[in-house]
């Protein structure tokens, strides 16, 4: 690591920067004294969350599903960050069977493609210093088989896992953090009804990010945040999967045909 490098704050990326877990992430990194690049496909938003925060911040508007916006951020990752958050995620008010497969390739593309190009881009220059890492952000349903957005971020655990096994001897961390059901705007947005599920399985924001950075400190691979979580992983280890998939339907988010 140069002297001017070790003199200067660290920097991080995160994506999905203007609402829910990636402002989270915003806030808590900010109050550490990192630099920050933000990165969000709606511009006014992401300056509001920057002029919110008391730190050094660079605004990138991007739709990371977009193959240019993607290739800028990748350069910006490549020229050199100290923490990359891979965190932009949506999904869908439908299944699979009768959501449009445009739509589905779009889910698909941002939470693995997207992933995937930003990791790679910014694991040399770190794995170079020996310093670092990535967190990317998957969920508790990736270790659940229920729906194309389960299957994606099951590919973000794997792929996570495999990345922090093959970085970790060059002291560069990479974790998976799988949040369950966090307060933010990504159930609203997708149009889930959210009423069945009980107030006791939320967590906050801030409270998600305070683990998955203790944990990414720790270099442990996977992050799940609270022991309601831990237990429902653990437990879906166990449980036959026909018993899970029942479970599943009854607990169904999605809004049903009239
Ligand atoms: N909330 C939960 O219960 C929960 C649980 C497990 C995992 N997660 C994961 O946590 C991550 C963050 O979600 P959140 O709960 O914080 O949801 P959120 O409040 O909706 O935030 C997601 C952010 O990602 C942005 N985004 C979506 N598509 C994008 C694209 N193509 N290009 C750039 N930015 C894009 C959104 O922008 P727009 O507002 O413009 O769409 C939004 O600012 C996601 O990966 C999600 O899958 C959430």
């Amino acid at each position: 690591m140069s002297d001017e490098r070790s003199a200067s704050p660290p920097t991080a990326l995160i994506t999905g920067a203007a609402s829910g877990i990636g402002s989270a992430f915003a806030r808590s990194l900010a109050e550490e004294g990192y630099r920050l690049i933000l990165v969000d496909r709606n511009g006014e938003r992401l300056k509001a969350t920057a002029n919110a925060l008391s730190a050094d911040c660079e605004i990138m508007t991007a739709d990371l599903i977009v193959d240019e916006d993607v290739a800028g951020v990748e350069q910006r990752c490549r020229d050199g960050i100290d923490l990359l958050v891979n965190n932009a995620g949506f999904g869908h008010p439908t299944g699979f069977l009768t959501t449009a497969v445009e739509a589905e390739i779009a889910m698909s593309r941002l939470h693995t493609e997207t992933v995937l190009r930003l990791t790679l881009a910014a694991l040399p220059s770190m794995i170079e210093r020996g310093s670092g890492g990535v967190i990317n952000i998957a969920s508790v349903l990736g270790f659940f088989p229920s729906s194309t957005y389960s299957a994606s971020k099951a590919w973000v655990i794997n792929f996570s896992q495999s990345a922090a096994r093959n970085t970790r001897p060059r002291n560069v961390a990479v974790t998976a953090l799988c949040p369950g059901f966090t307060r933010t705007e990504f159930h609203d947005s997708a149009g889930m009804n959210m009423t069945k599920v009980p107030g006791f399985l939320w967590m906050e924001a801030d409270a998600v990010v305070a683990v998955a950075l203790r944990d990414w400190r720790k270099r442990k691979a996977l992050s799940i945040p609270g022991w309601k979580n831990k237990t429902i992983v653990s437990l879906g280890r166990l449980l036959p999967l026909g018993l899970i998939g029942r479970m599943l339907s009854s607990a169904d988010t999605r809004p049903q045909a009239p």
